[in-house]
């Protein structure tokens, strides 16, 4: 039994997120998590909101709550959201509780005794018709590497290139609009990152087998231009990290606050914490999952996120785990992925364009979604979603191979044997070729689960599910029934058992209705089928279940034809 830690990305507090955000990080790591605690790994699935920077400041100012209650009530949304899509976080928690205050401002002491912090004078964007400096998402302009016009002053969306606010091309302020900026002088701490860039180098070298995706965004952070730069870790805000605490190895910080790219990977850690406080376990209990020195030696840490956020954790947070000289466990694998885009075009918050999180759960049950976008999930390039591809995955995946393999199993035992097993002959010839079968399908199934390529286990599960409906129609226990009972009864033994079978590999994908069948089969044995002719005896024949309802429920054309108005945008 191995030990898992696994992060998703944290989403920011601002805002219900669109199926595209949550394909990139929070769900495949859902997946990840559900399968190896399922193999019998002893897993850490951490997420939380990250809750400081402008962009919380910004859409509380919209709404007239101040920035703590609109992150507690925001906090309060995206938790509903995050059970409504069944997300099985150990702890969702928050970048702005008392252990992420206390981490974070532990790690800058120990950056700043180490000499890796220095303290900059620097001229900042400050705007007379807001009154404040304009650090970050406060600023936006065109980028100076790439000409999109709507770069933000810390990172520019389209080419992912981390910005500084001054870098911008006709700078505008996000609060007012406001063109009349002028640059002030102010201080600021930087974290000296230009130190660790060998070590950093050196760090992604020895990651073997990372994606290329990953490790070629990092490379080219360390090496275009002049290199890995010193970055700024404080911000004139109020809402953060106080930057002056007891025991900081500065002064004069007062009224600044650490920047929220520094705070908010650190609340990984910190939400283990966090975890722990709530489970009333001691410092050790998270402890053994972070530092080495006290048993993570042996965790493999695998983090999810999109490709805007991979130089922040190839770079930005490994820098202070290393520059803090303490043994943290630093990441394993990072599996990020593309973008999803919403039929021909981007998902827009702005416009409303696309289907957000709550909107998809008051249409169709979790599983819907989660199996499209698992099944389609954006990791070798951008992909798409078109309502026609979603009806149809959702009509034949799902409602057609699954679902109804499910259906004819149990009606027919229950219409010619009733709701229990059936006593019946042995398994024949034809039995043994499925069990070769779906031995090797689900072989590669658990290959592509531990290599996290989710497309490729996908398919090999919809594999799976095909075998079945091929092994139902050639067997066809309809016909069998009227020559030779015992027979027929002995392939719906057999069926029935698969069926419990495929809830079992299928609940990483779709938990629900993996817990309806599981449950209509009289089921608690969730054991992995390591052994799939041992599975497909181990509903003896007496063991009573029931006829669940319709698993899932077609989509019809006149239903897609209303989404696809209704989510076209605009709202
Ligand atoms: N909130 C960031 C985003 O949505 C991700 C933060 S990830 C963390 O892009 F590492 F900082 F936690
Ligand atoms: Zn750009």
């Amino acid at each position: 039994m191995a030990r898992i830690l696994i992060t998703s990305a944290l989403p920011y507090i601002n805002g219900i997120k669109h199926l595209g955000n949550l394909v990139g990080s929070q769900l495949p790591a859902d997946l990840y998590a559900r399968y190896m605690r399922a193999r019998g790994h002893e897993v850490m699935f951490i997420c939380a909101t990250d809750e400081h920077g402008p962009p919380a400041e910004l859409a509380a100012a919209k709404t007239g709550e101040s920035v703590a209650d609109y992150c507690a009530r925001m906090h309060g949304v995206q938790t509903e959201l995050a059970r409504g899509f069944a997300l099985s976080f150990d702890h969702y928690g928050r970048s702005s509780s008392p252990e992420n205050h206390a981490l974070t401002q532990h790690f800058a002491a120990r950056l700043g005794a180490a000499g890796l912090i220095e303290e900059r004078r620097e001229k900042q964007v400050y705007s007379p018709t807001d009154g404040r400096f304009l650090p970050d998402r406060y600023i936006e302009g065109t980028c100076p590497a790439c000409g999109y016009e709507r770069a933000r002053g810390d990172q520019c969306e389209n080419c992912t290139k981390q910005l500084e606010p001054t870098d911008l091309i006709n700078p505008r302020s996000a609060v007012s609009g406001a063109t009349d900026l002028e640059v002030r002088e102010t201080r600021h701490l930087y974290l000296r990152q230009s130190k660790l860039r060998d070590t950093l180098d050196a760090w992604i070298d020895r990651q073997q087998g990372w994606p290329v995706l990953t490790t070629s965004i990092a490379k080219k952070w360390l090496h275009d231009g002049d290199g890995l730069q010193d970055r700024g870790i404080t911000r004139d805000l109020d809402w953060g990290v106080p930057a002056q605490f007891e025991g900081a190895p500065w002064q004069g910080m007062e009224g600044k606050v650490f920047y929220v790219w520094f705070d908010a990977p650190i609340e990984y850690i910190a939400a283990t914490a966090e975890w722990a406080r709530e489970h009333g376990h001691k410092a050790e209990a998270w402890r053994r999952w972070w530092r080495t020195d006290e048993g993570a030696g042996d965790v493999r840490y695998v983090q999810f996120m999109g490709k805007d956020n991979v130089p922040f954790h190839t770079l930005s947070f490994p820098a202070p785990l290393i520059g803090s000289g303490e043994p943290w466990k630093m990441v394993d694998y990072i599996k990020s992925f593309n973008y999803l885009n919403y039929d021909g075009g981007q998902f827009s918050t702005s416009l409303g364009r696309g289907v957000f999180m709550d909107q998809a759960l008051s249409i169709l049950p979790s599983d819907y979604w989660r199996w499209w976008l698992l099944s389609h999930a954006p990791e070798s390039g951008d992909a798409e979603f078109p309502w026609e591809n979603f009806q149809g995955s959702v009509n034949k995946d799902l409602a057609d191979v699954l679902g109804n393999f499910v259906s004819r199993v149990t009606k027919f035992c229950r219409s010619k044997f009733g709701e229990a097993v059936p006593e019946g002959g042995a398994y024949g010839p034809r039995e043994a070729q499925l069990i070769t079968d779906l031995t090797s399908r689900l072989q590669a199934y658990m290959r592509h689960m531990d290599a996290i390529e989710i497309r490729k286990a996908a398919a090999e599960l919809r594999a799976l599910w095909v075998l079945g409906n091929e092994y139902l129609q050639d067997a066809a226990p309809w016909s069998t029934h009227k020559t030779d009972p015992a027979q027929a009864a002995a392939q719906i033994r057999l069926s029935l058992n698969l069926i419990r079978l495929y809830a079992i590999v299928a609940q990483p994908f779709i938990p629900e209705a993996s817990a309806r069948i599981m449950a209509a089969l009289g089921s608690s044995d969730w054991t992995w089928p390591e052994d799939v002719a041992a599975a497909l005896d181990h509903l003896p024949a007496g063991h009573g279940f029931t006829v669940p309802d319709v698993l899932f429920a077609k989509i019809s054309d006149e239903s897609r034809a209303e989404w696809e108005t209704r989510f076209a945008g605009q709202r």
